[in-house]
C-alpha cells in the first residue's frame, strides 16, 4: 500500500497545491518536469517554487531527479493529495479513515462524509512505471504515457460503469470521481472468498450473483473481472464491485468475457462447495444471458 497522505493534509498550504498541480500539468508532456518550467506551470515566483519544491519533496509528494536537467515528478502520494484536496474543497468528504482493502492495483480507504464512504485510489500503471524507470534511468519522451493518465482512465471507466449500473444492478453507489480517485458508498457484507456460505444457501447465492450478471448484461455491460474477490454478500443481498475493466456488450469480445466471468464464478463455487454447488455449464448460462432467457430458478432447481 502507498503511504496514506491523510495525515499530512493539514500541513499543506494553498501554494503547495499550486505547486503540485503545476507539476501535474507538466507531466502531461514529460514524466520528469523541468524545474525551469514550474514557475509558469504553477503560477508561483521562482523563489516560492524553490521553497515549495523542498517542502513537497521532504513530504515525499514529489521526487527529484537530475539527468539532462533537474526534473520533478509527482509520487502516488502527491497525486493522492491533489485528489483529496479537491474532494475536501467540494465538501464531498471531510476526513479519511482506516484502510478498507488493498487490491492488486488500488488502495481503498474509509472516508467520512455525511456517512462513512469508501474512497478508491487507482494505481494502474504506477508500479509498472516505477520498474521501467528504475531499469532505464533515462527519460524517453517519445513513448510518454504517464501513469497519471492510466490510473485516471481506470477511475473514469469504473465510475462510468457504476453510474450506468446503479441502482439497477447491486453495485456501490458512486458519489464522485476526481483524477484517479472514486468516492462511493461503502458496501456492507464480506467478500465471497472470506466467508463460508451455509450449504443450504449455496445455490441461492450463486443464482443471485448470476442474476446480477444477467441484469448487468441487459444494462449493456460485462464485468470482465468476476471472481470471489469482487463480490460481497450479506444476509439479504450481493454487491458486485471493482468495475474498471467492464466493457460494453457491443465490444467484440464481450461474449467470450461473459463466459469467462461465469466460469470463474461457477468454478469457484464448485471448488469451495463440491457437495452442494449446482453442476451447470458456464457456456449454457452465458448463452441464456445473451439471449435474455436466463432464469435463476433453473440454478436453484
Ligand atoms: N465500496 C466499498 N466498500 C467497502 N469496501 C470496499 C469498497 N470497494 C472496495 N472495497 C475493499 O477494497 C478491496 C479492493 O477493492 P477492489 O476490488 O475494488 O480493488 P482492486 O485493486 O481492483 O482489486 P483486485 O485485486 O481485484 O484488482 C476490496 O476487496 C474490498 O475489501
Ligand atoms: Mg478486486
Amino acid at each position: 500500500m502507498v503511504r496514506n497522505v491523510a495525515g499530512i493534509m493539514t500541513e499543506l498550504e494553498s501554494e503547495d497545491f499550486y505547486l503540485l498541480s503545476g507539476v501535474e500539468q507538466g507531466m502531461r508532456f514529460s514524466e520528469w518536469v523541468n524545474r525551469k518550467k514550474i514557475p509558469s506551470l504553477s503560477n508561483l515566483s521562482p523563489e516560492e517554487v524553490s521553497y515549495r519544491l523542498d517542502r513537497c519533496a521532504k513530504r515525499e509528494l514529489i521526487e527529484r531527479k537530475t539527468i539532462q536537467y533537474e526534473g520533478y515528478t509527482l509520487t502516488a502520494e502527491g497525486y493522492d493529495a491533489l485528489a483529496l484536496h479537491t474532494f475536501a474543497e467540494r465538501e464531498t468528504i471531510d476526513g479519511v479513515g482506516a484502510p478498507l482493502g488493498v487490491g492488486k492495483e488500488s488502495d481503498v480507504l474509509e472516508v467520512r462524509a455525511h456517512k462513512p464512504m469508501a474512497m478508491k485510489f487507482h494505481r494502474e500503471g504506477y508500479t509498472n512505471f516505477r520498474e521501467v524507470m528504475r531499469e532505464r534511468n533515462y527519460t524517453s519522451e517519445r513513448e510518454h504515457v504517464s501513469w497519471l493518465y492510466t490510473a485516471r482512465k481506470a477511475a473514469e471507466r469504473e465510475y462510468n460503469a457504476l453510474a450506468e449500473l446503479y441502482p439497477t444492478v447491486n453495485v456501490p453507489r458512486p458519489i464522485e470521481q476526481n483524477r484517479h480517485a472514486i468516492v462511493m458508498e461503502k458496501f456492507s457484507g464480506v467478500e465471497l472468498n472470506r466467508t463460508k456460505i451455509p450449504p443450504e444457501q449455496v445455490s441461492g447465492v450463486l443464482s443471485l450473483i448470476l442474476s446480477e450478471i444477467a441484469t448487468t448484461y441487459e444494462e449493456g455491460y460485462v464485468h470482465c473481472d468476476m471472481s470471489e474477490y469482487n463480490v460481497a454478500i450479506n444476509e439479504s443481498e450481493v454487491t458486485i464491485f471493482d468495475w474498471p475493466q467492464a466493457v460494453p456488450t457491443t465490444h467484440q469480445n464481450s461474449a467470450e468475457r461473459l463466459t469467462r466471468d461465469i466460469s470463474n464464478l461457477i468454478n469457484y463455487f464448485q471448488r469451495k462447495y463440491p457437495q452442494v454447488a449446482p453442476d451447470v455449464s458456464p457456456a449454457d448460462i452465458s448463452g441464456q444471458i445473451q439471449s435474455g432467457r436466463f432464469d435463476s430458478h433453473d440454478i436453484i432447481g
